[in-house]
């Protein structure tokens, strides 16, 4: 049966080195929602490599890689990646792009850094034009990967858009169709020509094994997330099967990846958030500062509410918890137990949703253990207040806890 990989929190748990390390029992990787606002950090030979559109198979020989049609595609920048990709050597010619994907132009990119410009309550967005490109997907005014194949079709498409742009105040009124942007863009499109392919015969193969690669996490979920600062898409469940046109009945294994405390790029509730030297710190040694962006993560401790919501939410049967190590360097480690405000207590996250910043998070306290577990690939070989950290979350969160990652690299696992 096929698998999902997603992120259980706010993005950056670790899906790409996770789907690195599953990819290898699977002939299929697709990405369902998102674009180059992900980041996903994989390693080859000790090399460290940022994935932003092409799904984290791509070190696999013969995996196939699907930019599924749920996906806002940036030909630039995916140029980029391929190239990147070429230059170390690995096979590209088994990257598909759906035909029937979401491009983003320059001009969106144009129009997400002014609206973030103009706001009083800035969102943080990646500034990569998800949502704008995701707003004329939705208004019937898209442009699709499709359409790239048609050079003048495409080039009257764009201009018809920036008319409409320039009218309604969307974009400066000196910005220009004529513009070096454009030019890279139109050769981008070009060159990504040969990777738009049909997707429907391999995700519907019987034969195929498919590892299905979730994007951001399900606290940005434009529905189920802190909104309005979300992004623009479903990474939760949900957007599997528009996004990639397979029903979710085709998976057994729905795993979430969570990082064993928590991050946040960008503004938005965070109830766990740690604004002294203790966020600092986690900050500093669990280098979080953003794989798409290099802004700086915010840190917190493990929320067990928002994590259990999550859960149900996607219906995750298999926890992965990463960046255990980064822990090590604590006397005391908590984990959010519930929340209240003035009214009310209580574990059930739906029921604050929409007034997370009038909460205050309720801890249950751990003793570190103080040692470095980085090398350790046993379970049984975890020092003893590690285990009963991890333990606690595995009960807390009802749900098996199927590897635990102490390390960036591929081999840092202990499965269990
Ligand atoms: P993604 O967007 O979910 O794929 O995650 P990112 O790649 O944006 O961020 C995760 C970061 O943590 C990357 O720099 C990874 O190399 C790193 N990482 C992943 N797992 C571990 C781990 O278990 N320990 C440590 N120290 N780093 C990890
Ligand atoms: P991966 O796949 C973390 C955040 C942005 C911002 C909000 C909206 O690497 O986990 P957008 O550009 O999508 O309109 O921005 O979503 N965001 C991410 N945060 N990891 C990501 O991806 C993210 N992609 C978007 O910081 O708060
Ligand atoms: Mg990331």
């Amino acid at each position: 049966m096929n698998k999902i990989i997603m992120g259980g929190q706010w993005g950056d748990e670790g899906k790409g080195k996770i789907v690195d390390l599953i990819s290898k029992n699977v002939n299929v990787v697709a990405r369902y929602q998102g674009g180059a606002n992900a980041g996903h950090t994989v390693y080859s030979n000790g090399k460290k490599l940022v994935l932003h559109q092409v799904p984290s198979g791509i070190l696999q020989d013969d995996c196939i890689c699907i930019l599924g049609n749920g996906m806002v595609i940036d030909p630039v920048e995916l140029c980029s990646e391929i190239k990147e990709l070429e230059e170390l050597n690995f096979s590209t010619s088994n990257i598909y792009i759906s035909p029937n994907a979401h491009i983003v132009t320059p001009l969106h990119k144009a129009i997400d850094l002014k609206n973030e410009d103009s706001a009083k309550n800035k969102i943080g967005t990646t500034g990569k034009g998800i949502g704008p490109t995701y707003v004329d997907k939705y208004n019937r005014k898209g442009i699709r990967a499709i359409d790239l194949l048609n050079e003048n079709k495409l080039k009257n498409q764009l201009e018809k858009r920036l008319g409409i742009a320039l009218d309604k105040n969307e974009v400066a009124k000196d910005f220009s169709h004529d513009n070096d942007a454009f030019n890279v863009f139109y050769n981008s499109c070009e060159y990504i020509g040969k990777y738009i392919k049909n997707i429907y015969p391999i995700m519907h193969d019987q034969d195929s094994k498919i590892l299905v690669e979730g994007a951001q996490g399900a606290l940005l979920d434009i529905d189920h997330g802190t909104y309005p600062y979300v992004t623009s898409s479903n990474p939760t469940i949900g957007g599997i099967s528009s996004g990639l046109g397979i029903p979710t009945t085709k998976f057994n294994e729905i795993i979430g990846i969570f990082k064993a405390y928590v991050t946040r790029v960008g503004n938005g509730p965070f109830p766990t958030e740690l604004f002294d030297k203790t966020g600092e710190t986690i900050q500093n040694i669990g280098k979080e500062f953003g794989a798409t962006t290099g802004r700086p993560r915010r840190c917190g401790w493990f929320d067990s509410v928002a994590a259990n919501y999550s859960i149900k939410l996607n219906g995750i049967n298999q926890v992965v918890l990463t960046k255990l190590d980064i822990l090590s360097e604590f006397n005391i480690i908590k984990i959010c137990t519930s929340y209240k405000n003035d009214e009310k207590e209580s574990n059930d996250y739906s029921e604050f949703m929409n007034s997370l910043d009038d909460i205050n998070p309720n801890y249950q306290e751990f003793k570190g253990w103080n040692c470095d577990i980085s090398n350790i690939n046993s379970y049984n070989d975890l020092p003893n207040n590690a285990k009963i950290y991890i333990e606690y979350i595995q009960n807390i969160l009802d749900t098996k806890i199927a590897i635990i990652s102490v390390g960036p690299k591929r081999n840092q696992v202990i499965e269990l």
